[in-house]
C-alpha cells in the first residue's frame, strides 16, 4: 500500500484527518453534518453565498420536513466540528474532499456535467498533495475516467494514483429522510484502486449502519444510474399500464392489486409525473454511453410515458370540468415529493403549464414551498376543479365536505391515489383518479385509490 493511502487511513480510523465538502445542498449539507457528527472536522463550500452563510451560522436552508437536520447542523456548528464558506481555497489542507455538486442532464438528455467540471478545477488548483476526492454525486458510467480525472489532473498537474486518489461513493437519499438515508442505507464504495475503496469503507463506516460494499469507480457509477433507471422503468410500467385500464375502463388500481398476488410481482402505483434532480436525469446518465442510441432505449420510452402524465392530469382535469370551458383550477403540492421542499423537475409545474396554457386560471397550494404556503381554503375557494399532486401529509387533515363548499364545483384529480373514494363521494365530489376508466364494470365496487 502507497504511504499516502495508508498515513490516510490511520487519520481516517483515528479521525484526525480533515474532510472537506463540496456542493452543500441535498446530499452535501447532510453529508458534511454527518461526518462532523461522527468526529471529524468538515469544511463545506458552496458557490452559493447566502447558503454557505446561513449553514455557516448553524441555520439549514433546507424548508422540507427533515427530521433530525436542523438539530443536527446547529448542534456540529456550535462544536465547531463544521464551517462552511463559498471560497474553494479553504479546501488547500482537506485530506479527504466529497463532491456532491448537481449533475443535471441537458435540454438534449445528454450531460455536460459544468458543475462537476468546474468543482474539479476549483479544488484541482489547491488539492493537497495525496488528498483523497470522492465524487457522491451521481454520474454516467465512465465520468471518473473521463471527466473527473482529467479535469483534476489538468487543475493540479498531478497524477491520480500518485498526487491525489479517486474514488466514487453514490449518495442514495430521498429528501424527508436524508438523515435516516444516510445513516442506515448500504452503499457502494468505488475506489480507483482496492486499497482506494478500503479507505473508504473505513472512512463511510464512522456512521454508515448499512453495508458498505468495496468496488471499482464503474461499478459505483452503474450500480446508482441503474437503482434510479430501474425505478423509473417500473413506474412508468404502472402509468402504461394505468393509461391501458382507462381507456378501456378498467380499474388499475385493482388490477395492480391482482397482479401482485402472483409471487415475483410488484407493480408500482401510477401518479402524475416522476419529478426530482434524480430520477428523471438519472435514466439519461445511464443510457449516455449509447450516445444517439440512447433515444430508442427501454430508457428513453420509459421517460416519455412518465413525462407524459402531467398532460394526462390536465386531460382528466378538462374531462372533469367540461370539453373546451374553462374555469379556476386549484392545485394541492407544488412540491415534487410529499413533505418535501424540493420543486425540481416538479411535474405540478408542468401540469400548471399545461392548464394555463388551455386558459385556466391556477392557483397553487404548498405547505413547504415558500412561495404556494398560506391557506388552502382560499386557494380552492371558487374553484371549478381541484387537482391533488402531492401525497403531503397535511392534506390527510383537508376538510373534503368544507372544501366541496368553498368551491365553485365540485370536482376533483387526485393524482396520487390519495384521498379514499368514500370520503370524496361523502363530500360530494364528482372525481377522477389515474388509472380508473370513468365507466369501469368495477367502478362502484372496486377497492380503487385509497
Ligand atoms: N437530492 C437527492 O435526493 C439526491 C439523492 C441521491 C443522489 N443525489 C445526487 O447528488 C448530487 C447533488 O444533488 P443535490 O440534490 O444535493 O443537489 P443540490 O442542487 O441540492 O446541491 C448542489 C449544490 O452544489 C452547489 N454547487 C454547484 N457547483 C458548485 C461548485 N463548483 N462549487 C461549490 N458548490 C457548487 C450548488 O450551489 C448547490 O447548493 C446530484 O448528482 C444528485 O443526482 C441527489
Amino acid at each position: 500500500m502507497s504511504d499516502s493511502i495508508s498515513s490516510l487511513r490511520d487519520r481516517v480510523k483515528d479521525r484526525s484527518a480533515l474532510l472537506g465538502v463540496i456542493g452543500l445542498g441535498y446530499v452535501g449539507l447532510p453529508a458534511a453534518c454527518m461526518f462532523a457528527s461522527a468526529g471529524f472536522r468538515v469544511h463545506g463550500v458552496d458557490i452559493d453565498a447566502g447558503r454557505a452563510e446561513l449553514i455557516d451560522s448553524g441555520r439549514s436552508p433546507i424548508e422540507g420536513d427533515e427530521p433530525g437536520l436542523a438539530e443536527l447542523l446547529e448542534q456540529v456548528v456550535a462544536s465547531h466540528r463544521l464551517s462552511a464558506g463559498s471560497v474553494h481555497t479553504d479546501l488547500a489542507d482537506a485530506d479527504v474532499v466529497l463532491i456532491c455538486v448537481d449533475t443535471p442532464v441537458d435540454a438534449d438528455h445528454r450531460p455536460r456535467f459544468k458543475a462537476l467540471r468546474a468543482a474539479c478545477s476549483q479544488l484541482g488548483s489547491v488539492l493537497k498533495d495525496g488528498a483523497l476526492v470522492i465524487v457522491e454525486s451521481t454520474i454516467a458510467p465512465g465520468t471518473i475516467d473521463n471527466v473527473v480525472r482529467p479535469a483534476l489532473e489538468d487543475s493540479s498537474g498531478r497524477h491520480a494514483g500518485v498526487g491525489f486518489h479517486l474514488g466514487h461513493c453514490p449518495e442514495r437519499v430521498m429528501p424527508g429522510k436524508l438523515l435516516r438515508n444516510m445513516r442506515t442505507m448500504s452503499r457502494v464504495c468505488g475506489g480507483s484502486s482496492a486499497e482506494v475503496a478500503d479507505v473508504m469503507v473505513a472512512l463511510y463506516s464512522t456512521f454508515v449502519e448499512g453495508d458498505l460494499d468495496a468496488a471499482d469507480c464503474l461499478t459505483a457509477e452503474l450500480v446508482k444510474t441503474a437503482e434510479n433507471a430501474y425505478r423509473d422503468v417500473g413506474i412508468a410500467f404502472a402509468n402504461q399500464l394505468a393509461l391501458i385500464c382507462e381507456r378501456v375502463g378498467g380499474d388499475a388500481w385493482l388490477v395492480r392489486q391482482l397482479v401482485n398476488k402472483v409471487p415475483g410481482r410488484d407493480v408500482l402505483l401510477p401518479g402524475g409525473g416522476v419529478g426530482g434532480h434524480c430520477i428523471p436525469k438519472d435514466s439519461w446518465l445511464l443510457a449516455a454511453p449509447l450516445g444517439e442510441e440512447a433515444e430508442d432505449s427501454l430508457l428513453a420510452v420509459a421517460r416519455r410515458i412518465n413525462d407524459s402524465m402531467p398532460a394526462h392530469v390536465a386531460e382528466l382535469v378538462g374531462d372533469l370540468v367540461g370539453r373546451g370551458k374553462q374555469g379556476r383550477v386549484a392545485v394541492l403540492g407544488y412540491a415534487y415529493l410529499e413533505n418535501s421542499d424540493d420543486t425540481r423537475n416538479s411535474p405540478s409545474a408542468e401540469t400548471i403549464r399545461l392548464l394555463s396554457e388551455r386558459g385556466f386560471d391556477v392557483a397553487v397550494h404548498d405547505p413547504f414551498v415558500s412561495e404556494h404556503k398560506g391557506d388552502v381554503m382560499e386557494v380552492l375557494r371558487n374553484a371549478d376543479c381541484a387537482v391533488l399532486m402531492v401525497a403531503h401529509r397535511a392534506y390527510r387533515d383537508l376538510d373534503l365536505k368544507r372544501a366541496a363548499d368553498v368551491m365553485r364545483k365540485r370536482a376533483l384529480v387526485d393524482a396520487r391515489g390519495f384521498f379514499g373514494v368514500e370520503a370524496l363521494r361523502q363530500a360530494g365530489f364528482d372525481y377522477r383518479f389515474i388509472g380508473v376508466g370513468s365507466t369501469a364494470a368495477t367502478y362502484e365496487e372496486a377497492p380503487g385509490p385509497k
